[in-house]
């Protein structure tokens, strides 16, 4: 989703601006642009598409300058053409923007009335003629952006290079993430840590409500009345280098493969096998005091809390309520004393997961997050993090990340399973004994990939194909249909089986292929009936199972399976995520669309 650079420096910033915004691109966007100002006037470049398009505008017709801005844009008003990149200007600033100013068709409509002309669709374009009518009205640079955030509305974050001989960005936070760079004789700023990873690991994250004025040397931050305050300086452990794909054609094909190293180190953490004991990063809080757990995530995490919800009621016996975050607040959530509010995010900044943490927050709940970015809005507001150790996850699909959370989540159901005294010291060492085997059981379906080629060759011709599976099965049937649907646009639909009969049964003919998951756990006759069901009706099933397809639905020369290694019912998932993960990844190679980046999907979804 859009980012955000800023740099007042000493020398020409335009190279290190592209770089970052070469940081940024993970986090999906559609058009890029830098502002700088230079010999007392603003100078502005935009491309629409790759930075590579911008790089090379900037070759044709090069922009310089000490001080400037950048930006990526991820379309929210307005399509993605140029005239709608940012920044947005006028004769007296430029603005980057990220978020959306909700209020922006009434300030629109005023402005308009005032003679002002707009060139785009966008929302930001408000705030660059909004503060602009301020400065011309005879108001100072600094009070003509306070007031001007006083009369915004919505979350976002903007940075703002006022042409006034201040030699300033301003910044202001309000729901998306901006953290400030300090450099010796420069400032930066930027969305985020990797943003500015090779300017400055010396970081001042504003706060909700912060906005502030940047020159090189010096840093002032304001809160939301205009008082200034002093926010703390962080030291960012985020590495310097570009994450690579080696030997990979794709992050990732890379990412899904390397889940055996990393699913190990994540184990290594969270379980001594030694010692037969969960190792969780926090001490002092007594789960065993938790009335109720309530699970919040989007996407791939929440169905990641999908299967934690059966781990959670199953093995520790408590009550657990998963929801997905953008509907929670919304819903008015019925809270109870001495709950325990668990929130699931790679990035720790999806704004739906961080306005529903807030929710649960300000309702008295303890607050826990299960983040892979351990410098993130949603670490600084949790009373505890469990960092799932995946490390930077650059495919917009999230791979490795998944399988993390799992890991992480089966530690937490363990420890509330065995401090709620539903699991003795034999239970943790069983279940920590089958954990440790994860790794080499993921290596061996690795190892298999050919067989899962075949099959994505097969299901790329397909327009619409189904998922179904039982138990926590349900829940990856779901992830892997949103892992096809989103890096290949084969139309697919996770459901659980028995649902099947009830209403999605009626699409099936011999053109939709319906990937089934069925392990041989306690309900694996019901599968197998609900896809017998299926092929009653000529639908073509693929099995995923460790049972021979064979035995699963009793011969056919024109199945597809694929085999699976045989696993407890805990570790289960864990496993069936990965072939789900590998047709998405073959299919998408398969159909020549973008795996790292497909299209309108941002990595961090940080707007409603
Ligand atoms: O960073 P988060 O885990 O909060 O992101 C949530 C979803 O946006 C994310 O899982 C999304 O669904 C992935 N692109 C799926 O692969």
């Amino acid at each position: 989703m859009c980012g955000i650079v800023g740099i007042v420096g000493v020398t020409n910033t335009v190279p290190r601006m592209m770089e970052a915004l070469h940081r940024l691109e993970y986090r999906g966007y559609d058009s890029a642009g830098v502002a700088t100002l230079h010999d007392g006037d603003l100078h502005r470049c935009r491309a629409v598409g790759k930075i590579a398009a911008l790089d090379s505008k900037l070759v044709e017709r090069p922009v310089k300058g000490d001080i400037g801005i950048g930006h990526t844009r991820w379309a929210t008003h307005g399509e993605a053409v140029e005239v709608n990149a940012h920044p947005h200007m006028t004769d007296k600033l430029a603005v980057v923007h990220n978020g959306i100013i909700e209020n922006f068709a009434s300030l629109k409509k005023e402005l308009i009335d005032k003679g002002h002309q707009f060139e785009g669709e966008t929302d930001t374009e408000v705030v660059a003629r909004l503060i602009t009518d301020y400065l011309t009205s005879g108001i100072d640079a600094k009070n003509a952006i306070f007031k001007t955030l006083k009369r915004i509305e919505g979350a976002f974050a903007l940075a703002i290079l006022v042409n006034d001989n201040n030699n300033t960005i301003y910044a202001a936070r309000r729901g998306s993430p901006l953290v400030i760079g300090l450099g010796q004789t420069e400032n930066y700023l930027g969305s985020d840590a990797i943003a500015l990873a090779s300017l400055s690991n010396k970081l001042i994250y504003l706060e909700e409500g912060d906005w502030a004025q940047i020159s090189r040397d010096s840093v002032s931050v304001f809160d939301m009345t205009g008082e200034e305050v002093a926010r703390p300086i962080t030291y960012s452990q985020v590495s310097n280098t570009f994450a690579d794909k080696g030997n990979y054609r794709h992050f990732m094909q890379k990412e899904i493969f390397e889940q055996p190293f990393i699913l190990a180190q994540t184990i290594g953490k969270y379980f001594d096998q030694n010692a037969c004991k969960i190792t969780l990063p926090v001490e002092g809080f007594d789960f065993s005091e938790v009335s109720k757990i309530t699970i919040i995530a989007c996407g791939t995490s929440y169905y990641a809390a999908q299967v934690a919800k059966f781990w959670l009621e199953k093995m520790a016996r408590i009550p657990v309520e998963v929801d997905i975050a953008s509907e929670f607040r919304y819903r008015d959530p019925v809270y109870m004393d001495g709950g325990l509010a668990v929130f699931i995010s790679q990035s720790g900044e999806t704004a739906d997961t961080l306005a529903a943490l807030k929710h649960a927050k300000s309702a008295g709940q303890t607050i826990l997050s299960i983040l892979n970015a351990e410098e993130s809005s949603m670490s600084r507001e949790s009373d505890m993090v469990f960092p799932i150790y995946a490390g930077p996850e650059i495919g917009v699909a999230s791979t490795k990340a998944f399988t993390c959370q799992l890991v992480v989540l089966a530690a937490l159901a363990i420890e509330v399973a065995y401090v709620r005294g539903e699991l003795d010291d034999n239970g943790v060492k069983t279940v920590i004994d089958n954990l440790e085997e994860v790794p080499r059981l993921i290596s061996d379906i690795l190892n298999n990939h050919k067989d899962i080629e075949k099959i994505a060759h097969y299901i790329a011709k397909a327009r619409d194909i189904l998922f179904v599976g039982r138990g926590t099965h349900s829940a990856i049937a779901m992830e892997g249909a949103l892992k096809l649907k989103e890096i290949s646009y084969i139309h697919a639909e996770g459901y659980a089986a028995g649902e099947l009969k009830h209403g999605p049964i009626a699409l099936i003919d011999e053109n939709v292929p319906v990937i089934g998951l069925a392990p041989n756990d306690d309900l694996f006759d019901k599968t197998v009936s609900n896809l017998q069901e299926i092929m009653a009706r000529q639908g073509k099933v693929i099995i995923i199972s460790d049972r021979e397809a064979d035995a699963v639905v009793g011969g056919s020369e024109k199945l597809l399976s694929f085999k699976m290694p045989k696993a407890c019912a805990l570790v289960s998932p864990i496993l069936y995520a990965v072939p789900v993960q590998l047709l998405a990844y073959y299919a998408a190679v398969e159909k020549g669309t973008d795996a790292d980046q497909p299209r309108n999907l941002a990595k961090s979804v940080t707007v409603e």
